[in-house]
Parts: C-alpha cells; sequence; structure tokens
C-alpha cells in the first residue's frame, strides 16, 4: 500500500485489517489533532457506513474503503455540502483516467457504472462547538466482484470495478490515483470548473427521474442538472424549474 502512496504528499497513513468505520477512525483521530490529509485505510469494515446511518458493506480482500481528513480554512458551511461530490468526481476521474471508463454521478453522491452503484461516498463535519475542526471525505468503492452486496440487501443495483474493467485491478493503485485526482480539486470546489467537470459527468440528464424522502413521499420531475451550489435543479410539469439541497433524497432513473 505504502509503495502506491509514494509520490502523494500525505503525512501520515493508517492501515487497517479489520476496523468498524474508517469514517469513525478518521473523525475520533481529527479530534486528537490528525493532521490534513492523514488517511486511514481499512481492508474490511464491520460497521461501514452510508448517509443517515445505512450500512455500506466492505467484506475482506475484495473493496476499497478510506477516509481523508480535510482541514478547510475558512470554509463556510454552505460549502460543506459539496465535500461528498469532491470525493465523487475524483473517483470517476480516476476511473476515466486509468481504465477508460465512463462512470456517472447519481447525484449527489453515488458514483455509477453502467447505471449501477460502485462506489458511495460520505463526508461528515468534526465541530467544535460553532468551529468546523475537519471533514472526513469517506470513500467505498467496490472492487472485486464479492465486494458487491447481494441484491436482496440494497435499494439500487451494485456493480464492482473488476466487472466493468474486464479484469482484476488492483485496489492500492486505485487509490493512489483517486488520491491525486482528490488532492487537485481540494480547495477548489466552488470554482466553476468544478461545477463543469461534475455537471459533465451528472447522470439521467433530461431523463424524469423520481425523488422521495425519507417519509416515502415521491415525486417525478425532469432532471435538468445542478446548480453552482450543489443544489438539484429540477423542472416541474407546469415547466418551472425548483432546486433541492444535498438532503435526505433519494434519487432514481425512472
Ligand atoms: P441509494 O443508494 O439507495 O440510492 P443513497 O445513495 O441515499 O441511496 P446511501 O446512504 O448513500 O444511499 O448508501 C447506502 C446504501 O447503499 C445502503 O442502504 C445499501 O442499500 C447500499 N449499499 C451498501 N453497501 C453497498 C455496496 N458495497 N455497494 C453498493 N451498494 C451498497
Ligand atoms: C453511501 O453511499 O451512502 C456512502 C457510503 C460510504 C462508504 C465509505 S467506505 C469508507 C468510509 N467509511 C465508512 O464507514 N463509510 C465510508
Amino acid at each position: 500500500l505504502l509503495l502506491y502512496l509514494e509520490g502523494l504528499p500525505l503525512p501520515e497513513v493508517r492501515f487497517y485489517a479489520e476496523t468498524g468505520s474508517t469514517n469513525q477512525d478518521a473523525l475520533d483521530w481529527a479530534a486528537q489533532g490528525a493532521p490534513e490529509l492523514a488517511l486511514v485505510v481499512a481492508d474490511h469494515q464491520t460497521a461501514g457506513r452510508g448517509r443517515f446511518s445505512r450500512q455500506w458493506f466492505t467484506p475482506p480482500g475484495a473493496a476499497l474503503a478510506f477516509s481523508i481528513v480535510l482541514r478547510p480554512v475558512q470554509v463556510s458551511t454552505a460549502h460543506i455540502p459539496l465535500y461528498s461530490p469532491l470525493g465523487a468526481l475524483s473517483v470517476v476521474q480516476a476511473l476515466e483516467n486509468a481504465y477508460h471508463l465512463k462512470p456517472q454521478i447519481k447525484w449527489p453522491n453515488d458514483v455509477l457504472l453502467n447505471d449501477r452503484k460502485v462506489c458511495g461516498v460520505l463526508a461528515e463535519a468534526l465541530w467544535q462547538g460553532e468551529a468546523l475542526q475537519a471533514i472526513v471525505l469517506g470513500i467505498g468503492i467496490n472492487v472485486a466482484p464479492s465486494s458487491v452486496p447481494p441484491a436482496d440487501q440494497i435499494l439500487f443495483p451494485a456493480t464492482c470495478v473488476d466487472e466493468a474493467v474486464g479484469r482484476s485491478i488492483n485496489r492500492w493503485e486505485l487509490l493512489a490515483k483517486v488520491l491525486k485526482v482528490l488532492l487537485e480539486w481540494h480547495g477548489k470546489i466552488t470554482t466553476s470548473a468544478f461545477f463543469a467537470e461534475w455537471q459533465k459527468r451528472l447522470a439521467f440528464v433530461g431523463q424524469m427521474v423520481r425523488l422521495e424522502n425519507p417519509g416515502g413521499d415521491s415525486f417525478e420531475s425532469l432532471l435538468l442538472g445542478v446548480h453552482t451550489n450543489g443544489h438539484l435543479r429540477l423542472q416541474l410539469d407546469d415547466g418551472s424549474e425548483r432546486s433541492f439541497a444535498i438532503g435526505d433524497l433519494k434519487l432514481r432513473p425512472l
């Protein structure tokens, strides 16, 4: 692993053969003073988590699961929701550059290959009172076929990188490529270039999608794209435009 990370400006790396959640490890470490770009990598997570405490399946030997500590200076709280898209775009561009794949982003935080979920991103903020101490950006990528959960345990179809590439790829090589892209975008998530690249990879643009909130209410709408603040742009039946903040909304193609 360390061999692959050579050349990247990472101050400290912690590797666990097994842990609960690398996001929890990185949050705990950040609370104890982990430096900017401190990295936690695990082979196997026993309590990997997604948004809103949903579970993220990470069996041993098959997935890429890592979390990085970011300490943005003077970040406005309005920009915090842009960190999971930062993770998603970094994974997308790494997969494009390394394996010539055409991944897309299912707004706001999932990466799809052939319309199936290959990666999830979870950004969590660490606060001390009103002050933002750190953002932990956690990324989980299904690499080998055994990392793909059984169909009856997931809500959205899933796939893995190996299946799309047609051979078994090296997880740590992919990790290094994702981090390289991430470090290039870090600090630029409010630029127009970032939005342009994000929007270019947005899945289901120009298509009808269903948005559903946790209460089960749902509606169908035409997906137009993203606003520069990360909000989703939708067109309603009467032709009017509506936007949605990044939150607990499920997005499904029709
Ligand atoms: P969805 O993925 O259903 O659109 P979401 O993006 O809001 O919803 P998240 O909380 O981001 O969901 O992701 C967690 C969900 O991902 C879990 O509820 C589970 O259905 C699914 N999941 C868990 N592990 C994996 C995995 N390794 N690969 C693909 N999907 C997974
Ligand atoms: C999602 O789709 O909801 C996000 C899943 C995020 C999973 C990654 S795996 C590494 C890191 N550690 C966690 O517990 N979660 C993230």
